[in-house]
Formats: C-alpha cells, structure tokens, sequence
C-alpha cells in the first residue's frame, strides 16, 4: 500500500507518524515535506507549486494507491476529486461533501434536513439585515452569534452581547469578508461546555475515534485573542455516560444518511463535529471535513490503534457502524508552543531563530513533539512562525501525569527557545 499524504502542519505529522507504524504500509509520501515528517514519509516528487491535477497524474504515474488529505483547503480546491478522476483511492472528501465544512450554509441544511440538534438560524443574503435579525435573536438571549459562509480561519466567528457589537462585527464582516456578506448566518447562542467527536467514515459506514478537548484562545484562563488552538486533551471525562452512543444516533448517523442521499456528497475521510453540551445534550457547532489541529495530534498518540487498518476497512465495502473508541484512548494531553508573533504575521520573529538538536524530537513510550513549521540545517531544527509545536504527553492512570510529561518537555524546549508562547492551563479542569 502506498500512501500519499498531502499537508505539511504538526497535524500532518501525526498522521506520518501514525501510519508509519503500521504493518500493511509499504510506502508513504508527503507533498509538500516539511522536514520533520521527512522521519516517516519521504518526499513526493512535484513542485509544490503545481496544481492538483498535476499531482493526480504524477500520484497515478507512480501508482500512488490512496490519498490522505490534512487540511481543508486542498478539498476546497477540488484535490480529492482529481484523484478520482485519475482513478486513485481517497480517504477525503470531495468538493461537494467538503461543503459541509466550507460552507456554514449548506452545513445548517442538511442539518434542519436530518434533523440534528443545533443552534436555530436565520441565512441573510445583506449585510444590513444582520442588525435587525440579531436583534431578536438578543431579546432572549445574552449574545447572538453572527458567522460569514465560507472557510475564514476561524476569523469569520463574532459573538456579540449588544447591538453596538453586532455593527462593529459588520463593519469587520464588510472589510474582510466582503465576497462572503451575501451569505451570513446568524444564529442563537448556545451554553454549555464544548468538546468534539471524530470519526472514520465511509458512506453511512464510519468507525469512531473518540472526543477531545481544544483551547482555542492563545493566553490562559481563556483571554486573548481566538487561535487555531493552543493545546487539549483527550479523552474527555466531564461527558455523561453514554455520551458517544448519544452524539452516533442523534448526530454522526443522520448526517451520513442525509448526505448519503443527496448526488456526490456521500462522504468519506476523517470527520469532526464541534459540539456544544448544552443541558439538552449535545448541540452541533460546525462540522469539519478532516481533523482538528491539535485534535489530531492528541488522539494519534493516545489511541493505541492501527489506524491505516481502520481506514482500510473503513473503505472496504460493508456495513460497519462502530462506537466504543474511549476505551481505545489513553488520557493524552497536548500544548501548543507558538512563535512570539502568533496569532498576528506582521511583528517581527525574535531575530536570531534558536537551534534544537534532531534527539530533543525522539519520541518516548510517554512523550511526543509533533511540529509544523520548522527547517533544518546540519541535524538540527528552527523553528518558524505560528502553532510550531504540540508537545503531548500521555499516562494510563491520570491526565494530570500526561500533563506533567508534557510540561516538562515545554520547559526542556522554551530554554532553548525562549519568547515562544505556550499556555499552562491547558487540561487543568476536566471533571
Ligand atoms: P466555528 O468556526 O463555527 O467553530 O466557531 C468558532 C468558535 O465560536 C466555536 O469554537 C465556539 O467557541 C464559538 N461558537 C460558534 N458558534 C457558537 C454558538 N452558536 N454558540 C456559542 N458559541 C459558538
Ligand atoms: N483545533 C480546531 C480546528 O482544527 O479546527
């Protein structure tokens, strides 16, 4: 089985170093190779530049036998359906199933089709309407959550408390996403304690990974401004019992049959409900078409599964339906360490980039250093802009012990790279 990995973020090398382990790989490739995936994938052969069609052909001319798939862009542009159109195997989705990711809209329908919980909504087609809707979505609730469309980075999101915050997020909304003021949603404000469920899916047929726990602002006790997320941890033991059972029947099972049923959106590859558990249970946030980052990067070192295996049968033809992954997971806890500049491009990176020799990344049986954007030079690595590191740690008796193993390997690495940022109060309450 060779396998073609396309990503190059600390999410991507996860899943290198996931599937590396497993027996039935015979070759794995990353386009485009950051150098610590290098470890486990080698580089696939294509300017980095060339368009997916390109890659296609060059995956089909070195009979690449399935595409996996890391980040939602890609799917966005239509990479998947290439490979099918050159007749490769993928475990991602295609441009259409993606939707359900890159367009809140389309993602609300088939959820008021399928009749999953989430937050009520109203799809505004102006921008000036956005005043008056969220004005009734205030009188009965504390805020009302205004959304662009499209894939924002998670900078299309406001939550506002007044009328006074939902005209500065209009004028935010008009500055950046002006191609996307024809599609808002608006909608009702949901409480309660936010976590997320990922599975494998083919189909309707999916086997499930487990939940997590993200930490999407960039300084502690929650303050500061939203990031792609700074740190987790998994599994989530806050949950009721029966949580998984619950979010399968009511959430994961009529999205897949609905989807299922409407032309080219049945859905395939790795699939991510952001939850609210709300006192009725849980609500859907959004749906993502891949894993999260850091989710990922948790839940490969926690769970003690093949997952090249999985995804395998997964695609096999059949009807699987699987739900007990907790039992799987080992209590995993990650933290981000990010550049001084992150989440903002425009400071200046601390003028001289530290060096950290290649061991400091050897993993242990507790330990592990996921990165994204680094470089190398004589064996040793720099680190770049943004979310550089996750560091995770895991124990099978505490996820305050996972966290210890972390934290001492974030203290080992902000010694030698120091003005880095990174958040200690990641995992501190999780009952
Ligand atoms: P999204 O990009 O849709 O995941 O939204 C980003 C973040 O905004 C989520 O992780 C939540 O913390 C928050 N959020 C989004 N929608 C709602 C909602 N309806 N109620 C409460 N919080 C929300
Ligand atoms: N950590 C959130 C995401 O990957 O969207």
């Amino acid at each position: 089985m060779q396998i073609l990995l396309v990503g190059s973020g600390a999410r991507e090398h996860a899943l290198a170093w996931k599937i590396n382990k497993s027996p039935l790989l015979s070759k794995l490739y990353g386009w485009p190779l950051h150098p610590a995936i290098q470890e486990y994938a080698e580089p696939f052969d294509c300017d980095e530049n060339s368009s997916y069609s390109t890659l296609a052909k060059k995956a089909k001319d070195n009979k690449i036998d399935l595409l996996i798939c890391g980040p939602e862009q890609p799917l966005e542009m239509g990479l998947v359906d290439e490979f099918h159109h050159y007749g490769i195997k993928t475990f991602s989705p295609t441009q259409k199933a993606a939707q359900i990711e890159t367009s809140k809209i389309f993602a609300k329908k088939i959820m008021l089709q399928a009749g999953i919980p989430t937050a009520s909504f109203s799809e505004v087609r102006n921008l000036k309407e956005v005043e008056g809707i969220s004005e009734k979505y205030l009188k009965g609730s504390s805020s009302v959550v205004i959304k662009a469309d499209g894939l924002a980075g998670g900078k299309g999101v406001f939550i506002c408390k007044n009328k006074k915050e939902v005209s500065d997020a209009c004028v935010v909304l008009n500055k950046n996403f002006s191609q996307a003021c024809g599609r808002i949603v608006v909608e009702e404000y949901l409480q309660g304690r936010e976590c997320s469920y990922f599975a494998f899916v083919n189909g309707t047929k999916y086997e499930s990974l487990g939940f997590a726990v993200d930490f999407k602002r960039l300084k502690e006790q929650d303050l500061g401004p939203n990031t792609g997320g700074m740190g987790g941890y998994t599994p989530v033991p806050w949950l009721p019992s029966g949580a998984e059972k619950t979010v399968c029947s009511r959430i994961l099972e009529p999205l897949l049959a609905t989807m299922e049923k409407i032309p080219g959106s049945s859905y395939c590859g790795f699939l991510y409900c952001g939850l609210m558990w709300t006192e009725s249970g849980p609500k859907v946030i959004e749906f993502n078409a891949r894993l999260g980052d850091p989710e990922a990067q948790l839940l490969a070192f926690a769970d003690q599964r093949d997952w090249l295996e999985i995804i395998l049968s997964t695609l096999e033809k059949g009807n699987k339906k699987s739900y007990n992954s907790s039992q799987n997971l080992l209590n995993t806890v990650g933290i981000v360490m990010a550049s001084d500049c992150y989440p903002y491009g425009e400071k200046k990176i601390s003028s001289v980039s530290p060096s950290i020799e290649k061991e400091v990344f050897i993993p242990t049986r507790d330990s592990i250093v996921f990165s994204a954007s680094v470089s190398e030079k004589n064996k040793k690595f720099y680190p770049g802009r943004g979310r550089v590191f996750t560091v995770v740690g895991s124990d099978c008796l505490s996820h305050l012990q996972a966290k210890s193993i972390a934290k001492e390997k974030v203290m080992q690495l902000e010694k030698i790279w120091p003005g880095c940022q990174w958040r200690g109060d990641i995992a501190s309450k999780i009952c």
